[in-house]
């Protein structure tokens, strides 16, 4: 398990293992728009301010990938106990 917060919105949620980001920002009343939640489309595409992304998705570039500022949070989740974003 993580814990994202939100920078923008003050808020925070703890990930489950075999919980997806969105899943866990739906239980808090934060909505990210989802398309295809399979790491392909880019519609759930967040900024990342501060932790390291483990990114899962077939969207981000290797190059976007290592720069650890974007995420997909349909798929993608967290290397480190924290992940900030901007949200
Ligand atoms: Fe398609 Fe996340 S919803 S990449």
């Amino acid at each position: 398990a993580f814990e994202v917060v939100l920078a923008r919105s003050g808020k925070s949620v703890t990930v489950a293992e075999g919980q997806t980001i969105v899943a866990a920002l739906s239980h808090i009343g934060v909505r990210v728009n989802v398309s295809c939640e399979q790491g392909i489309c880019g519609t759930c595409l967040c900024t990342v301010l501060s932790g390291e992304p483990d990114h899962r998705d077939s969207y981000l570039t290797d190059e976007e990938k290592a720069e650890n500022d974007q995420i997909m949070v349909c798929c993608s989740r967290s290397k480190g106990p924290t992940l900030v974003l901007d949200l």
